[in-house]
């Protein structure tokens, strides 16, 4: 029998190359070997937008549709809605019960989200008794499959840490071995820096969107940071300085290209100019079939809702299995 896997996201809007490379096309490429699910984490959404509730039903709609352009293929992964799969929340219920407090208050990721929300308190936020609950929902999702494997990036390795404390807890607990500690699995992520430098992230504009079109990509490219020395275009380039433009050049470039693009570069064969245009049209090459497939979803959402309530069901049936098999051992009714 397959591995099984599982992971999520939270809809937050449409999705950047840095999830697509960081994440996405991790996923992809684990869908032959395990048995996957990926779920839409909307009520991990709610932990802090809980009153910005328009945009959700899109959100999820446009997360689904950047994950198969992608490739994410609902043939041979489970794709499903968090909220779709009532009994993760009743599995929540019994994990919070077995759960100390001080666990939950010493994960890191979460003090993180609690300081950000606790200096904005002044513009009514505040840190919710679900947000607390946070990584007990995220083990909750996790162990709706009883999952061998969770690929996550480096910020979330501390919930499957405390996913892994809590099953031992539940197991010693309830005398079973039913639960599996699941792995952490860090995603092999080719890190992209955003357009300015920084960490690409949607709220700092500096972003390309796996949806923005071959026009609007090339143009955001021809905004990417380069060697700052380099003012005249026949100043000679430094490649390792330039900040943005080369970086991408090594992600999305074969290894001859990056060495014709560094030593033209080194003697100012190249001007930055040209050196991002020619950039841009190599990302806009790796992203065209990804384009075409997102087109073709957008047109047709009743396919993507299709592929959203038939994962659900799917997932479903897997989660009742494993409730079945928890009320049985916490000796519910
Ligand atoms: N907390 C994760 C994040 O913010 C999303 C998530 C929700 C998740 N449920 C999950 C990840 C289960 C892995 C497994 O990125
Ligand atoms: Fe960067 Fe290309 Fe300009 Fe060299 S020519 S500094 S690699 S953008």
């Amino acid at each position: 029998m397959k591995q099984k896997i599982m992971s999520g996201m939270r809809p937050t809007g449409k999705l950047h190359l840095g999830h697509y490379l960081g994440v996405i096309d991790n996923w992809v490429k684990l869908q032959d070997e395990y048995d996957c699910y990926f779920s839409v984490a909307d009520w991990h959404a709610l932990t802090t937008k809980y009153d910005k509730t328009e945009t959700l039903r899109q959100d999820t709609i446009d997360i689904v549709t950047d994950w198969l352009a992608c490739g994410i293929d609902p043939n041979k992964s489970t794709i499903y809605v968090q909220s779709l799969v009532p009994e993760t929340a009743e599995l929540h219920i019994y994990l919070s019960m077995i759960t100390p407090q001080n666990w939950v208050e010493r994960d890191p990721t979460l003090k993180d989200m609690a300081k950000i929300l606790k200096s904005k308190e002044g513009m009514g936020m505040q840190v919710n008794y679900g947000l607390m609950g946070y990584p007990v929902l995220m083990t909750a999702d996790i162990l709706t499959f009883n999952a061998d494997l969770v690929p996550v990036g480096i910020d979330q390795v501390a919930h499957v840490e405390l996913t892994r404390d809590i099953v031992r807890r539940f197991n010693n607990i309830y005398n079973t071995d039913f639960f599996v500690e699941p792995q952490p699995k860090l995603n092999e992520c080719s890190l992209i820096c955003g357009l300015d430098g920084n960490k690409m992230g949607k709220s700092f504009h500096n972003d390309i969107k796996i949806s923005d079109s071959a026009e609007v990509t090339a143009k955001k490219v021809m905004t990417a940071i380069t060697d700052r020395s380099r003012i005249k275009k026949d100043d000679i380039g430094h490649p390792d300085e330039c900040e943005v433009a080369f970086k991408y050049w090594k992600i999305f470039g074969d290894e001859n290209e990056v060495e014709t693009v560094a030593e033209e570069c080194k003697c100012a064969k190249r001007g930055c100019a040209d050196c991002k245009r020619q950039l841009g049209a190599k990302i806009n090459e790796r992203m065209k079939e990804i384009r075409e497939k997102r087109t073709y979803y957008e047109q047709h959402p009743e396919l993507v809702e299709k592929i959203i309530k038939e994962g659900s069901e799917k997932a479903r049936i897997e989660a009742q299995k494993v409730l079945k098999k928890v009320r049985e051992l916490v000796r519910m009714y």
